[in-house]
């Protein structure tokens, strides 16, 4: 996980179905990676290694990192995430940076004023606020209640009418059909290859005919292995406060397992749980969408529409359906 660097180092809404209350798909425990040993759980207990899927700990409490509750998405992680510069030097804002982006899922998605959008996962509404203020009629899905309420709160600030809704992605709730999906910044390969599949089939079912998916991220197999994105970093955040990022990429899972710290002046350090996230390149992506149903899919590395390349500071995947 990159805090948000923007780029690595890191309407009217129509209302849509009750918030999910099916009970969640399988859920895989937290981790417990101390912040300086970033071997995964498995290989520190030597027992036999899940290749393929999250690093658990059957000893751990029934949470996964990436639930509400689960240590890492809530208030450290929004301080975090409006660092004072980026993994690339860039020294914009959070707010700054929100604006770029939803210049680019307009232009590469070809939205205009009324085209509908899924926001999934919307995180805390940057990116669905930005988008309903051009008029886009949007709808946001988390599974995280409390950053929906600042969603919320932030739609009525900006006196837009951006609708979010809590749900699992793994198990959409039921939304109207959309012109566009858009999965932003780091939000993909949380769970198992089957779960990571079931949410791209998800978004599939829910475009229209001629919709179109978009996925971004920062963190790509190059940037982590050339240090782009550095294994140890220490950053300024707009709250005055340090985040410590740590991570390392696990060649056998091909998943970045890192944990990330808030830290004061006084050096007082407030550990986040750790995660672990599958880092899928651009054709595991293609592979991926095209098992989903998707028709075809065009890899970009900038919100200007320049091809992915290694270097790219971003890895932006278009879907047809
Ligand atoms: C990296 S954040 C990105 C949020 C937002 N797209 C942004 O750019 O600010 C990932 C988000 O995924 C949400 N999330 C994690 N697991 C989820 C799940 N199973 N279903 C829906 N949302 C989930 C978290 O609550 C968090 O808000």
């Amino acid at each position: 996980m990159t805090a948000n660097s923007g780029e690595a180092s890191t309407a009217t809404g129509q209302a849509i179905g009750a918030p999910n209350s099916r009970p969640l798909p399988t859920k895989t425990k937290r981790s417990h990676i101390m912040p300086n040993d970033m071997r995964c759980a498995t290989e520190r207990r030597g027992e036999e290694k899940d290749m393929a899927g999250p690093v658990t700990d059957p000893e751990g409490p029934d949470k996964a990192w990436w639930e509400p509750d689960g240590g890492f998405f809530g208030d450290l992680y929004r301080e975090a995430d409006d660092s004072l510069r980026t993994f690339f030097g860039d020294r914009t804002r959070l707010n700054d940076r929100t604006v770029v982006e939803a210049d680019g899922v307009t232009r590469l998605c070809g939205l205009t004023a009324n085209s509908r959008l899924l926001d999934c996962p919307c995180g805390y509404g940057r990116h669905s606020v930005e988008l309903a203020r051009r008029g886009l009629d949007v709808v946001g899905v988390d599974i995280n209640p409390g950053f929906l309420e600042a969603a919320r709160r932030e739609a009525a600030d900006a006196d837009v009418a951006a609708h979010f809704v809590e749900g699992d992605m793994r198990e959409l709730p039921d939304v109207a059909p959309v012109d566009a999906v858009i999965n932003m910044f780091y939000s993909f390969g949380f769970f198992t290859p089957e779960e990571d599949l079931a949410v791209l089939r998800g978004f599939h079912a829910v475009l229209k005919p001629t919709g179109r998916l978009l996925m971004h991220t920062m963190v790509t197999i190059p940037a982590l292995t050339e240090g782009r994105i550095p294994a140890e970093e220490r950053r300024l955040l707009a709250s005055g406060r340090h985040l410590v990022s740590r991570r390392r990429l696990d060649a056998d899972t091909r998943r970045e397992v890192g944990q990330w710290a808030i830290v004061d002046d006084e050096g007082t350090e407030q550990p986040m749980t750790p995660y672990d996230v599958r880092i899928y390149a651009p054709d595991e992506f293609t592979d991926l969408c095209r098992e989903a149903g998707f028709a075809s899919t065009t890899c970009y590395g900038g919100w200007d529409g320049a091809p992915y390349e290694d270097a790219s500071p971003n890895l932006i995947v278009i879907a047809d359906r």
